[in-house]
């Protein structure tokens, strides 16, 4: 049994989706004989309750140069986190010479809207090609890894922090003692530490294996959230579902007397309480394993009836589904994505090449696995000549799926 990365309580393993390779890791054709491969399991902690990979991928291996995931890649991602912004703007930030550092900042899609405004800020992106992208923007990047040292060396150059901001980062940070220390160090004695993750509800609920990957470390619960807080010398103030990655949550960490909670967080951790039992993984389990069975079913029979299938979307989840289930290019043969950094090179492990969008019209296919199945309404709606055409979208989550129709009410 293994320790837990947090706090070295025992952690009980709930999931094995088996050996993988990193989820972003996209190979060139001729770059798939040094492909990495780690062991792919999740577990809870018995003492502080956070749900933990139980294997750790060294952070270089994944968040350099080449990292290809683009945080501005969809309008969803665009519209939501010009809101963040926005509200940020008109409260915390409103005050003169405010502060406010994003950890894991990307290609800056929540700090454009910042830099505009012409407020004070620092981007903290380890990935040197996003991190090019958020500076063309006029954005203000550390090229570094936000750790104890680099949040105490910003305060020394740049003052306290009235917000810390992090989306869909924290739970990438293993290391997360260094990390709250860090964020201890950096805000200001009245500031706040807002960052939303992936939730566990969601995936648990919502059968979202593939949301299971290297770079997710940790998939946060409130309980464990609040627990992670208390650690550290915080206070969890306030916790409020959002919409993105099929659902998240927005987690407010302030020190403790520092502000007001809200009834948020007593209701959620309510709701946790059946989210935790042995008997919800359990179904979890099974329901996971369905779904292997039904895709590769479907797909197969597909392919004996001479129909045509391409994978709409290369996600970080499609390394995870296609692993796990051993869909290869002889069953998708390609998938499109939009992302210039994907296009032309390989899903990692199971190689199927990801070719940019204009495949998917010349000619449509029959139907189209959607795999970035967060962005469905975007993409169903973008699509809609597809359908039109004949096509059907396959969907894997909650379970399998054929949808021939533009759902009602669209
Ligand atoms: N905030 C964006 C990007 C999320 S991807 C969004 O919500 O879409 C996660 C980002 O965190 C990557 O760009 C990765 O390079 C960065 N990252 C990983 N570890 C980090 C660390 N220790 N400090 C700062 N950024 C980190
Ligand atoms: P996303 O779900 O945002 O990221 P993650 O890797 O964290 O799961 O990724 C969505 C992918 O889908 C991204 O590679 C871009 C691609 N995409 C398209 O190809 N077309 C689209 O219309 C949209 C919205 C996304
Ligand atoms: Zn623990």
């Amino acid at each position: 049994m293994l320790g837990c990365r947090l706090c070295g309580g025992l952690v009980d393993e709930l999931l094995d989706l088996g050996r993988q390779p990193l989820a972003n890791s996209f190979p060139r054709p001729d770059q798939t004989t040094d492909e990495f491969f780690y062991r792919l399991a999740m577990g809870a902690c018995r003492d502080c309750s956070m749900m933990q990979l139980l294997e750790e991928v060294p952070r270089d291996l994944k968040y350099h140069d080449g990292y290809p995931y683009r945080a501005s890649g969809s309008a969803t991602h665009r519209d939501h986190f010009t809101s963040v912004a926005t509200n940020f703007l008109a409260r915390e930030l409103s005050t003169k010479d405010a502060f406010v550092v994003e950890i894991g900042c990307n290609d800056g899609v929540m700090l454009a809207r910042i830099a505009k405004a012409g407020v004070r800020h620092l981007g903290v992106e380890p990935a040197g090609g996003v991190a090019e992208l958020a500076a063309a923007k006029g954005i203000d990047v550390l090229r570094e890894f936000f750790e104890e040292e680099t949040a105490v060396r910003i305060r020394s150059t740049h003052g306290p922090a009235d917000v810390i901001f992090a989306a869909n980062t924290i739970c990438h940070i293993p290391y997360a003692d260094s990390l709250m220390r860090g964020v201890a160090a950096l805000l200001k004695p009245g500031g706040i530490f807002v960052f939303e993750e992936p939730y566990l509800g969601t995936v648990i609920n919502g059968m979202a294996f593939d949301q299971l990957y290297d770079e997710h470390f940790y998939f946060f619960t409130v309980r464990s959230v609040q627990s992670m807080a208390r650690r550290f010398g915080f206070e969890l103030i306030d916790a409020e579902p959002t919409p993105l990655h099929g659902g998240s949550m927005r987690y407010t960490l302030a020190l403790p007397g520092q502000r007001a909670r809200t009834a948020n967080v007593r209701s959620l951790l309510a709701q946790e309480e059946e989210l935790t039992k042995p008997d919800t993984y359990r179904r979890f389990r099974s329901a996971v394993e369905r779904i292997r069975h039904d895709l590769v079913g479907l797909l197969e029979q597909l392919k004996q009836d001479g129909r045509t299938v391409v994978g709409y979307g290369a996600p970080g989840k499609v390394t995870t589904v296609t692993n796990y289930c051993g869909i290869g290019p002889d069953l998708v043969p390609y998938v499109c994505d939009s992302t210039p950094s994907k296009q032309h090179r390989l899903v990692p492990g199971t190689h199927i090449p990801v070719r940019p969008p204009d495949a998917f019209r010349d000619p449509y296919p029959d139907y189209a696995l959607l795999f970035a199945w967060n962005h469905a309404d975007e993409i169903i709606a973008k699509e809609q000549a597809f359908l039109e055409a004949g096509g059907s979208w396959i969907l894997y989550v909650p379970e399998v799926r054929v949808v021939r129709h533009v759902p009602a009410g669209r």
